[in-house]
């Protein structure tokens, strides 16, 4: 894959495919007026997911986040120490995913029910019939018996658009490795998807590229049909319909104890419906680099209080001022994640700010400033994110979180790896991705209310 290239030949590879495979995009069909639809996105741990558990607690909901967060953000690994900042090794781990979205595909229709996410690219779904498909609880999409299907052949630009080399024997045939050891592997084809717009409308969009799973394995669970690929590279789904869409989606993420409590659902709107404007908009590019999935930003500094703190680090191979880059956005990682040298300073920075507040350990080790909370309240102050050009201060609760009854923790933690700015941090913004104009815009919003 992309990752294990050198710098330069990666420079030319991703050159390669951007003026090659543009014209894979197609087209939303006329009954959809304007270009744009939304759809909900189905929380884990919402009442409408097949995953809901009704006797966990809302903590032990946050507590099980927290932990799939950290072993998510622990597969963001560079491929060398020499390259810290620049390169990542494997993609999501595939159990990870916490957004589902339904769609249907084929002619005639089947639903399946996908994990949404930002940190990979192609869309694929089981397939029958199957060489080894996992359990799943809904009929599994058959190939034969759409009259749509059409697997592609090994020299279609499909199939070399393709992040990972296919293998071929007449048809191509892609495989996908998660992090966790987790695989697909099948024909890549082409097939209607229809997708249930919150309008009532669905919107049909004939010949989407997409995986056709005939070999799955891992840790999939049954409730799930496969991955909706949102990251950054060509196959991914906003970019095969970025004609139509014009490569623009954003999301709005409830609170976690809104969404279990009332059923509120956080959507995700694709095209005109995702174009983000008004007042309190800000706005940062998006930084190419040679994992194509991924989405970064650069990050010059962070705010706390009347302090500032530029967000730099012995390690990072940069040699004046800011490295270029320095973050990735994720939708599926709940904690946001910062170098260790400049989390030191940020924690020492918070602890001055908030005074004679009693510190307390997390018996569970995975936050490393803690707060008691029984009996007494502690201020939090203003903690103020600079990327380039956009200036975001974070909700107050979303960067100290209660996480039991007693005890609110900050939800930034250290890492030797890539820094991750977390869903956490970005809930009740409207998050839109613009990959024509290659920015990320966010604006304050209560996205219970849209
Ligand atoms: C799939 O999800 C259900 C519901 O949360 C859970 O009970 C089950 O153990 C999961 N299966 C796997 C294989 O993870
Ligand atoms: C963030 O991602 C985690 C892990 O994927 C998920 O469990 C959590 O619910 C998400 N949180 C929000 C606010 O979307
Ligand atoms: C997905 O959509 C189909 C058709 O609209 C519906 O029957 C099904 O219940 C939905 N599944 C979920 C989990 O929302
Ligand atoms: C798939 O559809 C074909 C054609 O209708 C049928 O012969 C085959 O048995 C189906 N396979 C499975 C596993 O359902
Ligand atoms: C676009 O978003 C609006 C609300 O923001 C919604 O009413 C409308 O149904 C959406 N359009 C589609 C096609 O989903
Ligand atoms: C979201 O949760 C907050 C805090 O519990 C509550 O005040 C608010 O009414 C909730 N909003 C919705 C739409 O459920
Ligand atoms: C920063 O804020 C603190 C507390 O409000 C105040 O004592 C201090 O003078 C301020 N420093 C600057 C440089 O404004």
């Amino acid at each position: 894959m992309a990752a294990s290239f050198s710098n330069l030949s990666a420079l030319f590879y991703v050159t390669f495919f951007v003026s090659c495979f543009v014209h894979l995009s197609v087209n939303v069909e006329a009954s959809n007026g304007g270009g744009g639809f939304t759809v909900d996105l189905i929380h884990r741990d919402s009442p409408l997911s097949p995953f809901y558990n009704p006797s966990n607690t809302h903590f032990d909901r946050l507590r099980n986040a927290f932990h799939r967060s950290t072993l998510r953000a622990a597969h963001f690994k560079p491929t060398s120490t020499s390259t810290p900042q620049d390169s990542i090794q494997s993609r999501m781990i595939a159990s990870a995913g916490e957004y589902l979205m339904n769609l249907s595909i084929g002619t005639p229709p089947v639903t399946i029910l996908g994990i949404a996410d930002t940190g990979s690219s192609l869309i694929w779904t089981q397939c029958e019939p199957c060489i080894n498909c996992y359990k799943q609880k809904a009929p599994i999409y058959n190939s034969t018996r759409s009259s749509t299907y059409k697997a592609f052949s090994c020299d279609s630009k499909a199939c070399q658009a393709l992040e990972e080399p296919p293998s071929c024997t007449g048809v191509c045939e892609y495989t996908v490795f998660y992090g966790d050891g987790s695989s697909t592997f099948g024909d890549l084809a082409a097939e209607t998807f229809t997708f249930g717009s919150t309008s009532g409308h669905p919107v049909s969009i004939p010949k989407v590229v997409f995986g056709c799973g005939r070999d799955n394995g891992g840790i999939f669970n049954e409730s799930t049909s496969g991955i909706i690929g949102l990251g950054g590279a060509q196959l991914s789904l906003v970019n095969q319909l970025s004609e139509n869409i014009h490569g623009k989606f954003s999301y709005c993420l409830v609170p976690p104890f809104n969404a279990t409590s009332s059923g509120v659902t956080s959507k995700i709107n694709f095209g005109t419906n995702a174009t983000v404007s008004g007042s309190g908009v800000v706005s940062t590019p998006l930084v190419s680099k040679t994992a194509e999935s991924f989405y970064y930003l650069t990050l010059e500094g962070i705010t706390v209080g009347n302090k500032t703190l530029p967000y730099k680090s012995s390690s990072f191979k940069s040699k004046a001022g800011v490295n270029e880059g320095n973050i990735i956005i994720d939708s599926g990682t709940t904690l946001t994640f910062l170098h260790q040298d400049f989390y030191k300073g940020l924690e020492s920075a918070l602890v001055a700010a908030i005074g004679g507040a009693k510190r307390v350990p997390d018996p569970q080790g995975t936050f490393k400033l803690c707060y008691a909370t029984k009996g007494h309240d502690f201020k939090v102050p203003t903690v103020t994110f600079h990327f380039t050009g956009a200036v975001l201060d974070l909700l107050a609760w979303s960067t100290f979180t209660k996480v039991q009854d007693d005890l609110t923790c900050l939800t930034i933690i250290p890492t030797d790896n890539i820094a991750i700015f977390g869903n956490l941090s970005q809930v009740n913004f409207l998050v839109g991705y613009d990959l024509v104009n290659k920015k990320v815009s966010f604006k304050p919003t209560d996205c219970t209310k849209v």
